[in-house]
């Protein structure tokens, strides 16, 4: 043969395979319907981002065709007509954004936004639901689902604005029962939180068809972004964060692409690279877990596509990301706080009432730190106390064997002591650590009692 016919056939081979690959339309075809659940976990003006990260990626999934009835959204709804909201009834999730609040389906609002929703609405469990749209996802064996989840997190737990945290061990389970009632075909979890790592880290099988990317590993933070005063910052008038990091990464990459020419797993890249920024110790850690097969789906499976992108082609190196200023979900409240504080005139009623949410906050978190220390001390000797509240267990393994165990500490503790808090979140690894090393409930009623019968040293 000519050798020249081997090229041309080559050619001809590589094309089409491209074009195969990264058009799988026999795959939808075949597929029924696309499901989503959109939760924002927060409340409160200082996280508006994670509301403005969740109507975001409804206007995606809604240019990508999806209808409401099969899109699920969970936010408390209160950041939109807030008072301190510059544009009312606007929501915006980047600094020159348009609006991203109209048209969002408001199925689970307020009080109905809780873990027990969450799950009954996963597992299309009508009769379990309470209040809210009743909407829940009705899906079959041939159906894809999308659950994109942001908010405030600590080790094995998730934000809820009302009742008991999202554990990982819970949500996990009902992904498992989930797939025993053979109600979906393909799922594909994106998740926004600190330490998000550990809500699947050991945990997401890698055999029931789940494919889960998470903005943090299992031990660091993850990092709001379009925060006032770093680059780029929110118009003027915004003294609050207006996104996340890795959720902005992944939404503002669908914004602009055919997402049949683009896959889950050239998404991660993109993500893991825009999200471990270059200044290092202000970035996290992107990670994947679950089936790895399905990274080779195109996003149009799970997403849709917008047909205004239709001539842009995903291209993995074309764009260097820009590098975004961050601020850590832990402080972004702070930051907000702050700002209010600072920009309120001299003397005003505003500014005291911003002094005081700043100083509040920050006298909170001292209380947090100082019960958790003092918990240490009572409960251990001084190895053991470090041990309990620094260690961590290898990559692959659950923070906690007995999640009962961890759950009643936590009440425990919050009943003597107050809520955890977004902040106090982060101290939730010691209280599985102190699960694993075998301490009773009386003594941690004990010792929460002693260390928060006395307000912290100033
Ligand atoms: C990709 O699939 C869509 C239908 O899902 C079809 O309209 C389009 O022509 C296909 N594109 C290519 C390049 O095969
Ligand atoms: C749905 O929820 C109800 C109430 O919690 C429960 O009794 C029932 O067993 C659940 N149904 C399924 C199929 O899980
Ligand atoms: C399409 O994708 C599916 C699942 O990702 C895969 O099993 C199948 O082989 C692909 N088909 C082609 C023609 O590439
Ligand atoms: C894509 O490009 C084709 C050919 O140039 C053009 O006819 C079509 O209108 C474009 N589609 C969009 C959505 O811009």
């Amino acid at each position: 043969m000519n050798p020249g016919h081997g090229a041309v056939l080559a050619f001809v081979f590589l094309t089409l395979s491209c074009l195969v690959d990264g058009n799988n339309s026999t795959v939808d075809m075949i597929r029924g319907k696309r499901w989503a659940v959109l939760v924002a976990g927060s409340r409160g003006y200082e996280n508006y981002r994670h509301q403005a990260d969740v109507c975001h990626a409804y206007q995606i999934l809604k240019k990508g065709g999806l209808s409401d009835e099969n899109i699920v959204v969970f936010m408390y709804d209160d950041i939109a007509f807030h008072s301190n909201n510059p544009r009312p009834g606007v929501i915006i999730n980047k600094p020159n954004g348009d609006d991203v609040y109209e048209g969002v389906p408001k199925d689970y609002t307020g009080l109905d936004v809780t873990a027990h929703n969450f799950y009954a609405v996963i597992l299309g469990n009508k009769s379990a639901v309470s209040g809210g749209s009743g909407k829940v996802v009705d899906s079959g064996p041939k159906d894809s689902i999308f659950i994109y989840f942001s908010d405030h997190g600590g080790p094995g737990v998730l934000g809820m604005p009302t009742g008991t945290y999202v554990y990982a061990k819970d949500l996990n389970d009902v992904l498992k029962k989930k797939h025993a009632a053979k109600a979906y075909k393909s799922m594909v979890f994106y998740l926004e939180a600190c330490e998000s790592g550990s809500i699947f880290e050991g945990f997401l099988p890698k055999d029931i068809n789940i494919y889960a990317t998470t903005a943090a590993n299992a031990v660091e933070n993850s990092w709001g972004t379009y925060c006032p005063g770093e680059y780029p910052s929110p118009p003027e008038e915004y003294d609050t964060c207006l996104g996340d990091l890795y959720s902005i990464s992944w939404m503002e990459d669908c914004d602009k692409h055919d997402l049949r020419k683009e896959t889950l797993g050239q998404q991660y890249k993109v993500v893991r690279r825009r999200t471990a920024a270059e200044n290092v110790g202000f970035s996290s850690h992107v990670m994947q877990y679950g089936s790895a097969g399905l990274s080779h789906d195109p996003l149009f499976s799970y997403i849709g596509t917008n047909p205004a992108n239709d001539n842009y082609t995903f291209a993995e190196y074309a764009s260097s990301p820009l590098t975004l200023g961050v601020v850590s979900q832990r402080d972004a409240d702070l930051l907000h706080f702050w700002y209010r504080y600072h920009k309120a005139p001299v003397g005003s009623q505003h500014k005291l009432q911003a002094q005081k949410q700043l100083f509040d906050e920050i006298s909170y978190r001292k209380h947090v730190d100082y019960s958790i220390s003092q918990i240490g001390k009572l409960l251990f000797a001084d190895s053991d106390s470090s041990m309990v509240l620094e260690s961590v267990r290898p990559i692959g393994q659950p923070l906690v064997d007995d999640w009962d165990c961890l759950k009643m500490i936590v009440r425990t503790y919050e009943k003597s002591c107050g809520s955890l808090s977004n902040y106090g979140m982060k101290y939730t690894r010691v209280f599985a650590n102190m699960c694993n090393f075998g301490v009773t409930l009386e003594q941690v009623l004990w010792a929460s009692i002693q260390a928060c019968s006395v307000p912290p040293p100033p």
